[in-house]
């Protein structure tokens, strides 16, 4: 009895110690493509846009929110000076075109966002509401415009 007891916790100690157990396949680093500099300025917009969205939904926009608002608009500014990774894979003649649409599409989207910090600094949140749905539709159309397709899937 006591040399099973023995042998069971043995048997124990050597499945659950790390080094014991058969090697896990453990990934080497996510095989994933590098992130462009215009994918992150749009992440750290993301994070903050949601939370506005977030805010919208549930009823609690407040003059606070335009510190949300003012972190997308100042990435969106940003923004501005970077290029989309479709713009590579238009014809070189096509792509300053490409290029100030782009920037007029993102200074559209940074002008409704300034009109959203005014609205929610005075608290008129009926104005706010209807300038959080014009910012997601100025996003959503410029998504569907510069995004390369197989970027589309990200839900906002
Ligand atoms: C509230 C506004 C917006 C939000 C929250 C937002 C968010 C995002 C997110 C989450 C991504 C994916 C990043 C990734 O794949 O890691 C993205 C990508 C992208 N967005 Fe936006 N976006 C907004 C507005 C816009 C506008 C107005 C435009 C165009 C004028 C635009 C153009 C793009 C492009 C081109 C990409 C792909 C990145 C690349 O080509 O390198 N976005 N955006």
């Amino acid at each position: 009895m006591k040399l099973r007891l023995l042998l069971l916790s043995l048997a124990l100690a050597l499945i659950s110690a790390p080094g014991v157990r058969a090697e896990d396949p453990k990934p080497a680093v996510k095989a994933e493509k590098p992130e462009t500099e215009l994918e992150q300025t749009m992440n750290k917009m993301n994070k903050a846009w949601r939370e506005v969205r977030k805010a919208a939904k549930e009823g609690k926009l407040s003059p606070a929110t335009a510190d949300l608002v003012a972190t997308v608009r100042t990435n969106a500014e940003a923004a501005v000076k970077l290029t989309p990774a479709l713009e590579a894979e238009k014809p070189a003649a096509d792509r300053a075109k490409f290029q100030a649409d782009f920037q007029a599409q993102l200074k559209k989207l940074t002008g409704i966002l300034a009109q959203l910090e005014t609205a929610l600094r005075a608290n008129d949140i009926p104005a706010a509401t209807k300038l959080v749905a014009d910012a997601g539709a100025v996003a959503k159309s410029g998504h569907h415009d510069f995004k390369k397709p197989d970027e589309k899937e990200h839900k906002h």
